[in-house]
C-alpha cells in the first residue's frame, strides 16, 4: 500500500523507476538473455547499499542532485598525492589539510591506498583487497574518518578503482589457482598458447621493457592468464556478470564510506575481442553505463572519471556518444592536452597543438574534463602521424625529437627528464620526469643565470594557466604546487629501481614549502604564489564553467595558442606565448572578438585592443574578456 511507504523506500523506488532502465539496457547488450537474473542481483546490492548510506551522505546526495554541475564549476580544484608521500598516514593527511585549503583545493585524489599485493604491486595498482586498506596506511575506518573531515572543507575524496585487473594474490585469483571453477571463470585463462598467439597479434604492449607480452603462464594452474600489465595483475573477465556484480558491490562499500570520485583505472582494456588491440571495444561503454547509472541509485554524490589514455576519437565515447549521451563517466583526462603542452613547449610551435586539440568532437555539456600537466605516470607521444603530417611534420621524427628534447639530449634542451620504456619495436620512448625539471627548473637553479629561472618558473606557470583555463577540474599534482624537482634518490627504495617514474613520485617537501612561504621572491617562492593566484583568479571566472568548450582559434603567430571560450556571460580570448621572445601580432583579431578593449584576468591589466599591434611576453599566459 502507497500510504505505507516509507520516505526511504520511496526514495529508492523513484530512483529505481528513473535509472533501471538505462542498467537494463548496458546489461543486455552484454549480458543477453540473462539480463533479468542480473538485473535482480543489482537490485538486492542496491536495496542493501542505500539503506546502509550513513545520513551525512545522504544530505550529500540531496546537495548534488540540486547541484548535478557540482563538477564542473569553475571552483573545482584538483590535488593528486600518495598518501605516505604526502603525509605518512591516513590520518596524517587529515593534519595537512591547511596546506590544501590554502591552494583552493576542493577535489582530493589519493593515489592507490587499497591493500596491494606485497612487494612489487606498480605503485598500488595491483590490489589485492577491496576491503582493506595497506596497513601502513591505516584502517578502513581511518578512511572514513578523513573523508568526513574532507566533506567539511569542500573536498571530494577521489580513489581508483581498479578494474581492468586484480592482484595474483586476491582472493579470487587464488581461489582460482586452487581450482575454483567459479573463480576461474573471473579471469581469461588458456591451457596453451593457440589462443594467447592468436590475440597476441593485434595487442600491443603496455610495458614493453618489464612485461613484454599479454600473458603469463601459472605453474600451479597450468594455465596462460592474460595479464595486459604486469605479469603479476591479472585482466578480469567481464562478460561474467559476477564480476560486475562484486564490482557494483565494492563501489557502494567505498561510496558509503565517503570516497566521492571513483578513477576508473584502464577502463579501456576491459572488454576483449579478437583481431583488435582490446581497446575501447563498445562493451566497455554499455557496462561503465549500467554501473554508473545503478551507483546513481543508491548513491547520486558520487561521480566516476574514466582513465582511458587513447586517442581522441575513442576518448569521447568515455563521456558518452551517441545512445550513452550523459549515461557514463562524468569526466575523463584530457591526455592530449597534456602532450601537445609539451610538444609546443619544446618544439616553440603550437601548429600541431591547433590541428590536434581541433580533432576533438565537442564532449557532451554535462560533463568535464581532468586537466593536467603532469601526474604520476611517464608522458607518451600519443601524436598520430596524421596529425603532425597536417601540421608540417614527420610524426615518427618529432617524437623522437621530444624524446630526445625532453631527457635532456636534444642542443639546446632546457629539460632534465628520463626515458622510460624504450620500445624498440616502434621506436617509443616515453619520458619520466617533474614537471620543474622538464620545464627548465633544474637546469636553471644549476646554472645560477637568473634569466633562465624566469623563464623556467613562466614556463611552469604558463602550463598550469592552460590547464586551469581550459575548462574541467585541474589536477594539481603533488609538488608542482611549488615546482618540485625530480627525485634524486628515486632509485634507492627498493622495488622502485626499474621504474624512473619514481622519479616524479617524491616525498612532499615541507621545508621547501616552508622556504617557499618564507620568500615569495625565490623560484619556489614565485612559482607557489602564482599557483595560488591563477587558481584564485578561475574560482571567480564563471566563463570557466566546463559545460563552454574551448575552442582553437587560428593562431596569428606559431608561437602562440589562442583558445576562445562563449560562455553566455560573454566571451573569453586566451592566449599563451610558447617561446621565450616578445611576439608582437595584429591587435584586430582579438578586438574583432573582445571590442575595442579587454581585461587580463590573470594580471589585471587592461589592454587596449584599438591599436596596430600588441605585444606578448615570454611565456605569458592572457585571459582577455571584454572590458566595458
Ligand atoms: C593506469 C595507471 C598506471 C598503472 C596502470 C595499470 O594507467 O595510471 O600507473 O600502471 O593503470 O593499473
Amino acid at each position: 500500500m502507497a500510504s505505507m511507504e516509507s520516505a526511504a523506500d520511496r526514495t529508492f523506488r523513484l530512483r529505481w523507476e528513473r535509472w533501471s532502465p538505462d542498467i537494463r539496457s548496458g546489461l543486455a547488450a552484454v549480458h543477453h538473455d540473462r539480463v533479468d537474473e542480473v538485473l535482480a542481483r543489482v537490485e538486492t546490492i542496491l536495496r542493501s547499499a542505500a539503506a546502509a548510506r550513513p545520513d551525512d551522505l545522504r544530505e550529500l546526495d540531496e546537495a548534488r542532485l540540486l547541484r548535478p554541475d557540482w563538477l564542473q564549476d569553475p571552483s573545482m580544484m584538483g590535488y593528486v598525492a600518495y598518501t605516505d608521500r604526502y603525509a605518512g598516514t591516513l590520518t596524517g593527511v587529515g593534519e595537512r589539510l591547511d596546506h590544501l585549503t590554502s591552494l583552493g583545493v576542493s577535489y582530493l585524489h589519493l593515489m592507490p591506498l587499497l591493500r596491494p599485493r606485497e612487494g612489487a604491486n606498480d605503485g598500488g595498482y595491483a590490489v589485492a583487497d577491496h576491503r582493506s586498506v595497506r596497513p601502513d596506511l591505516g584502517t578502513m575506518d581511518d578512511l572514513s574518518a578523513l573523508a568526513a573531515q574532507l566533506r567539511e572543507r569542500g573536498m571530494s575524496l577521489v580513489l581508483d578503482l581498479v578494474v581492468n585487473h586484480v592482484a595474483a594474490e586476491h582472493e579470487w585469483a587464488e581461489r582460482a589457482i586452487a581450482g575454483d571453477q567459479k573463480y576461474r571463470d573471473y579471469f581469461i585463462t588458456y591451457p596453451d598458447r593457440t589462443e594467447p598467439d592468436a590475440w597476441e597479434r593485434t595487442l600491443p604492449e603496455v610495458f614493453p621493457d618489464f612485461a613484454p607480452g599479454n600473458f603469463t603462464w601459472n605453474e600451479r594452474m597450468g594455465r596462460w592468464v592474460w595479464t595486459t600489465f604486469n605479469a603479476y595483475q591479472w585482466d578480469l573477465n567481464w562478460a561474467n556478470p559476477d564480476v560486475f556484480c562484486e564490482f557494483l558491490d565494492i563501489i557502494c562499500t567505498l561510496a558509503n564510506r565517503g570516497v566521492e570520485v571513483f578513477r576508473l583505472d584502464a577502463i579501456a582494456f576491459i572488454w576483449k575481442r579478437l583481431g583488435t588491440t582490446c581497446q575501447n571495444q563498445p562493451e566497455v561503454h554499455q557496462l561503465t553505463q549500467a554501473l554508473r547509472q545503478a551507483v546513481r541509485i543508491a548513491a547520486p554524490a558520487v561521480a566516476f572519471k574514466a582513465e582511458a589514455i587513447v586517442s581522441p576519437d575513442d576518448l569521447i565515447a568515455y563521456l558518452g556518444a551517441g545512445e550513452h549521451h550523459g549515461l557514463v563517466s562524468d569526466m575523463a583526462y584530457h591526455n592530449s592536452l597534456m602532450v601537445q603542452l609539451w610538444s609546443s613547449l619544446a618544439a616553440r610551435d603550437t601548429r600541431l597543438t591547433e590541428v590536434a586539440l581541433d580533432r576533438f568532437a565537442a564532449k557532451p555539456t554535462t560533463t568535464t574534463w581532468g586537466t593536467y600537466v603532469r601526474c604520476h605516470d611517464d608522458i607518451g607521444w600519443a601524436i598520430t602521424d596524421a596529425d603532425a603530417a597536417a601540421a608540417g611534420l614527420d610524426g615518427f621524427a618529432h617524437r623522437a625529437f621530444l624524446s630526445d628534447f625532453y631527457a635532456g639530449l636534444a642542443p639546446g634542451s632546457f629539460a632534465r627528464g628520463l626515458v622510460f620504456q624504450h620500445n624498440p619495436a616502434t621506436g617509443d620512448r616515453r619520458i619520466s620526469g617533474s614537471c620543474a625539471s622538464l620545464a627548465g627548473l633544474e637546469t636553471a637553479l644549476t646554472s645560477e643565470d637568473e634569466g633562465r629561472i624566469t623563464d623556467a618558473v613562466a614556463r611552469h606557470l604558463m602550463l598550469h594557466a592552460v590547464v586551469m583555463g581550459f575548462g574541467g577540474v585541474p589536477l594539481l599534482y603533488m609538488g608542482d604546487e611549488l615546482g618540485m624537482l625530480n627525485d634524486a634518490d628515486w632509485a634507492t627504495e627498493a622495488g622502485h629501481e626499474d621504474d624512473n617514474r619514481w622519479v616524479h613520485r617524491p616525498r612532499m617537501d615541507w621545508d621547501l614549502l616552508a622556504a617557499a612561504e618564507a620568500d615569495h621572491a625565490s623560484p619556489h617562492g614565485r612559482i607557489l604564489v602564482g599557483m595560488r593566484h591563477l587558481i584564485g583568479v578561475r574560482r571567480r571566472t564563471p566563463h570557466l564553467h566546463a559545460s563552454v568548450e574551448s575552442r582553437v582559434v587560428p593562431s596569428p603567430d606559431p608561437r602562440l595558442l589562442v583558445l576562445r571560450r562563449d560562455h553566455p556571460v560573454g566571451a573569453m580570448l586566451q592566449v599563451y606565448n610558447f617561446s621565450e621572445q616578445t611576439v608582437w601580432v595584429d591587435a584586430q583579431p582579438f578586438a574583432d572578438a573582445l571590442g575595442p578593449a579587454a581585461g587580463d584576468l590573470i594580471s589585471g591589466h587592461r589592454w587596449n585592443l584599438a591599436t596596430d599591434r600588441v605585444s606578448i611576453q615570454p611565456y605569458q599566459p592572457l585571459w582577455w574578456v571584454a572590458d566595458r
